[in-house]
């Protein structure tokens, strides 16, 4: 069998599926399955520590526990003992060293903010007030979150019992967001840079983001009996459920063959061994956004769980806006240094990249700090040295681009200095420096770059661009232009899904995988109705249920490499069971022919001896025709021995405004062109690189969690101050996009679209600035106090 394709859905714009949904408010978001419990449902709040290191002393819970409503008070004091099962395997996204975080578990203090108590009530607003009724001692201990200071300390050897700086413990080689180790040297960089024509030398800080999705975080937790059924604000059912089964230590025989598709087989079956993972369901539908919150199962998870395990009946638990900054990760705070050399043209011949990030006193959180830099620019000599700092913060998380948006800032501001330093255009020094392999020799599979470069010149005018900062000046405004080249891996790893056929005509189709945004419910209805040949409104998708088929982290920019190659593959196979129907049912036209000689095309099957549409063909078997099927490697493409790096890159250009007076910038216009092979959907593409767009310009003028450095708290922990974008703030945004489909990666030939739009806008926005103005800001966000 084959399946051409005949309609033109795959690469139309199209609108979401779900957008009359969320527009009407029938989209039912984790704690919204609260309608469909009665007055038995349950409300959790979280008591949260002022202090930020220490051991909890006392705990008062008498008069909260006198309160009216309230059900029942935990805390470390008696709070059930839980399993915490550590998988044999390490799933993606966790941290390779160290103890998650298990409040109520234990009695120390490792961050302010950190959970010591639930209150659960009947309502909402009585369990609130019992809440601030609740009376913690702890006894304290120094803390330290001085990332500055850090840094001068000298490196740990292994024998000091908490080292101060550190290489990661483990390659994070099982992590979806670090894929390579992070120290790498390539020729002599040090001497090449002592020797280069021009250099610079520039340190570059990055403070702390929180990951702001409207919808906070929120679980609805129940047991019946032995089976937990969970509603979680999630990027991933899968892990949550797998998370839940672990937590909870819930045992079974046989082997929960679901999980295979997780990882290689043999370490799926050692690490589901004993895991009865079908007692665990985790429903999430929808994802009110997440850029990376919801890829980890959060501690206020099992809490919640747990809390409805010990009460026996539904318990619902929404984290507050100020505890979404303490309890669910952040972009970590991150000092880097970038020395580049180059010769007299221009090419590079140095680059020595360092990065100081943050991570919790009780696990290392690594990311793809320096990976960038490795894949950025042609450049014979290269050093990368990536260095963790344990304080008194909770453990960071992956937020959009995490690593890659941060390093290639750095990188990317330094490679505008370094333009400024030569007289040169910084757009020519990109184009001369523009590699066609990593910086360890392996080509890329695809690359574009040249021409988004082109593309993007044109559409913001650049070639008018004078060479010379603070030369444009308009009204009470400098004006100026920048520009940054912007990076992001490919990735894809195995996904599954099924495909049913029914005899009304209709077919649906599911999988595991998850929609916080980005349009995944239309773009996988789009990849299932291209392959079976029927019209949109034919295929109804579901995802976001952990009973439906493996799903990888919806995350990593990869569901769309991942999960629609398996949604095609579903699709087929039940075209290819339809087939084996047909020409053993002497009714069809397709009767007594060899499958191999049946094809499908415009929908219909088409034989040696006739043809007949797919859906008459199961219309007349009369039941349902299904096939499940899998695709895509077992661990990720960037682990696997490959000719090709998988990556994608394109460039964005910022026109800012600076008031001359005030020093205040405003983004006026920003173009940004991305090469990530094919576009399926190119509404939801333009869409999200619309929002990674906005989401940098935060990072560069507004986004900043200020920690307090006397009581080591975050003093701006709501959104009147701690300042996102607005629509008001927003500029005109131009998203388009160049380069071929990448068939290297898979059938579908697209890379994935969701980070990359983020990664080169900050250093855009600052490159701008520093045109504008002549002032070049080291430390984001470019507050006007910076810029004056
Ligand atoms: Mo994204 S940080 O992979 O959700």
């Amino acid at each position: 069998m084959t399946t051409t394709q005949t309609t033109p859905i795959i690469g139309q714009a199209t609108r979401r599926v779900t957008g009359p949904l969320k527009v009407s408010g029938q989209a039912t978001y984790a704690a919204e399955f609260s309608k469909d419990f009665g007055p038995e449902l349950a409300h959790g709040v979280l008591v949260t520590t002022m202090a930020a290191s220490g051991r909890i002393a006392s705990i008062d819970t008498e008069q909260a526990e006198a309160a009216p409503g309230v059900v029942r008070v935990f805390t470390h004091l008696n709070a059930p003992e839980l399993p915490y099962e550590e998988p044999v395997m390490r799933p993606q996204v966790q941290p390779q060293v160290g103890d998650p975080l298990r409040p109520l578990q234990t009695d120390q203090i490792f961050f302010s903010g950190q959970t010591v108590a639930v209150v659960v009530a009947e309502t909402l607003e009585q369990a609130e007030h019992a809440a601030t009724l609740v009376r913690v001692t702890v006894d304290e201990a120094p803390a330290d979150t001085n990332l500055h200071a850090a840094r001068q300390r000298p490196e740990a050897d292994e024998e000091q019992d908490t080292p101060r700086v550190s290489a990661p413990k483990k390659p994070a080689e099982n992590s979806t967001m670090t894929g390579r180790p992070s120290d790498v040297t390539v020729g002599d960089p040090d001497a090449a840079f002592e020797a280069a024509a021009h250099t610079v030398d520039l340190d570059i800080e990055i403070k702390t983001l929180v990951n702001h999705p409207i919808e906070p975080h929120a679980t609805i937790a129940w047991w019946e009996g032995n089976k937990l059924t969970v509603h979680d604000k999630t990027q991933w059912v899968d892990n949550a459920r797998h998370k839940l089964a672990l937590a909870f230590g819930i045992r079974q025989e046989e082997i929960d063959l679901k999980v295979d598709a997780l990882n290689t087989a043999k370490d799926a079956v050692e690490s589901v061994l004993g895991i009865r993972e079908s007692s665990v369901r985790v429903i999430t539908p929808f994802t009110g956004g997440g850029f990376g919150s919801g890829l980890r199962t959060w501690p206020h998870t099992f809490l919640t769980a747990m809390a409805a395990r010990e009460l026996d009946r539904p318990v619902r638990l929404v984290l507050t806006r100020a505890e979404m900054f303490t309890s669910v990760g952040h972009r970590p705070h991150n000092l880097q240094r970038v020395r580049l050399g180059a010769d007299a043209d221009g090419r590079l011949q140095s680059v020595i990249h360092e990065g100081w990030q943050e991570t919790s006193v009780y696990e290392e959180y690594t990311m793809n700090l320096l990976n960038t830099t490795r894949m950025a620019y042609a450049t014979p000599n290269l050093r990368t040295t990536y260095r963790l700092v344990p304080l008194n913060v909770q453990t960071p998380t992956s937020m959009r681009a995490p690593g890659e948006c941060s390093g290639a800032h750095a990188l990317e501001v330094t490679m505008d200095a370094l333009a400024a330093e030569m007289g040169m255009d910084p757009l020519e020094l990109r184009r001369r420096n523009n590699a066609t392999h990593d910086v360890q020799g392996t080509p890329f599979s695809s690359k574009h770059l040249a021409e988004a470069y082109d593309l993007g010149a044109e559409k913001i005018g650049w070639a008018d661009r004078p060479l010379a900062p603070r030369s444009m000046r308009d009204g009470d405004d400098w004006v100026g232009l920048g520009v940054s080249s912007t990076f992001y891996p490919a990735n894809r790893i195995k996904a599954s899904a099924s495909a049913r056929l029914l005899p009304d005509g209709t077919a649906q189709v599911h999988t595991a995988a998850s929609d916080m945004g980005p349009g995944t419910y239309v773009s996988m209805t789009m990849v299932a109705a291209d392959t079976l040949g029927l019209p949109l409104d034919k295929v109804r998708f579901a995802l976001g249920d952990s009973d439906f088929p493996h799903a990888p982290v919806h995350g990593g920019s990869m569901t769309m490499a991942s999960v629609g190659p398996a949604v095609r593959a579903a699709c087929q196979a039940a075209v290819q069971a339809v087939i084996e129907l047909a020409i053993d049912d002497d009714a069809s036209p397709l009767a007594g022919a060899s499958a191999n000689d049946v094809r499908l095309e415009h929908g219909e099957l088409i034989g040696p001896g006739g043809r007949e549409t797919l859906m008459d063909a199961v219309r007349r078997h009369g039941e349902p025709v299904e096939a499940t099927a899998a695709s895509g490697p077992n661990k990720l493409q960037m682990l696997m021995p490959s000719d090709y790096v998988f990556h994608s890159y394109g460039c964005v250009f910022a026109r800012v405004r600076v008031d001359a007076r005030t020093g205040e910038p405003r983004v006026e216009k920003v173009v940004a062109v991305n090469d990530v092979g094919k576009v399926i959907n190119p509404t939801t593409a333009a869409s999200q690189t619309i929002g990674g767009v906005v989401m940098g310009i935060g990072m560069a003028l507004m986004e900043e969690a200020i920690l307090d450095p006397n009581f080591h708290r975050y003093a701006n922990d709501t959104l009147a101050e701690y300042h996102a974008l607005t629509n008001r703030d927003a500029p005109e945004i131009e998203a388009h996009f160049v380069g071929e489909p990448d068939y290297e990666l898979n059938p579908l030939g697209a890379r994935g679209v969701g980070e990359i739009a983020t990664v080169g806008t900050s250093s855009a926005v600052i490159n701008a600035i520093t045109h504008a103005t002549g002032v070049r800001v080291l430390s984001l966000p470019a507050t006007l106090d910076k810029v004056l």
